[in-house]
């Protein structure tokens, strides 16, 4: 009688050990996709953007901005001339780049009286242009200037004709609205320095007066 139903038992075990083998199996399966389909998501997403240190290398940056304590020039200015009282008047301030944007107009307004700078501007739009220069000091003096922003000035500067004499009375001019505003020395230095980074790719020669 007890042998009736002893055989069940190895039955039963060999039952057991076998679906534990197929459920595994199955698993290790499923894991195998999962993963493959996670390598070519990550593929997928390097071959868009490519990996974060060529990223890095592909884009160089070519000179840092200045440091006022722990705080870059860009935001440090914003709060540090907030309460100027006489240097503004007469000029719109800008809730989004303050005193920058006071600078640029200033230095659009000594460039244009000078009509070889003028010339450059006459069928321009002045409003665009001088948020678009007020983003790109800040930009400078908040991230620093990298390889691409240089490639996309030397861009959009190309066919304009811009003489070294012209540059230098749109540079002086910047330079000496910092001097008037008592700038640091470093914010000083590093605009000099872009200035001179700059003037190869937006004159259209150096060689030419
Ligand atoms: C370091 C010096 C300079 C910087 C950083 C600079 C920056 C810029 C920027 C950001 C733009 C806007 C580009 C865009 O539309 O996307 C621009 C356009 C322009 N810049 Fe400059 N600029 C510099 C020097 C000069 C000088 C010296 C002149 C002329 C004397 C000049 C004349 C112009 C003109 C005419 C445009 C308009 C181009 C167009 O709309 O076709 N720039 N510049």
């Amino acid at each position: 009688m007890v042998f009736d139903w002893i055989w069940l038992i190895p039955a039963f075990i060999l039952g057991l050990v076998v679906g534990l083998f197929v459920a595994g199996a199955l698993a290790a399966r499923r894991l195998a996709e999962a993963h493959a389909d996670n390598n070519k998501l990550k593929e997928m997403a390097l071959s868009v953007k490519g990996p974060a240190h060529a990223r890095e290398t592909n884009n160089k940056l070519l000179i840092p901005p200045p440091m006022i304590g722990d705080q870059t020039a860009a935001k440090w200015a914003m709060t540090h001339y907030a309460g100027r009282p006489t240097l503004g008047a007469g000029y719109a301030d800008d809730p989004q780049y303050g005193v920058w944007f006071e600078i640029t107009k200033k230095m659009y307004a000594a460039g244009a009286g000078d009509l070889g700078v003028f010339r450059h501007f006459q069928f321009k739009d002045l409003a665009a242009l001088e948020r678009k220069f007020t983003a790109m000091l800040f930009m400078l003096l908040d991230v620093g200037i990298r390889e691409k922003t240089v490639a996309k000035l030397a861009e959009v500067h190309k066919d304009l004709d811009i003489t070294p004499r012209e540059y230098a009375v749109v540079i002086n001019a910047l330079y000496s609205i910092l001097q008037e505003y008592k700038m640091p020395q470093n914010v000083l230095d590093t605009v000099a320095k872009a200035g001179a980074a700059l003037k190869p790719v937006i004159v259209r020669s150096a060689s030419v007066a």
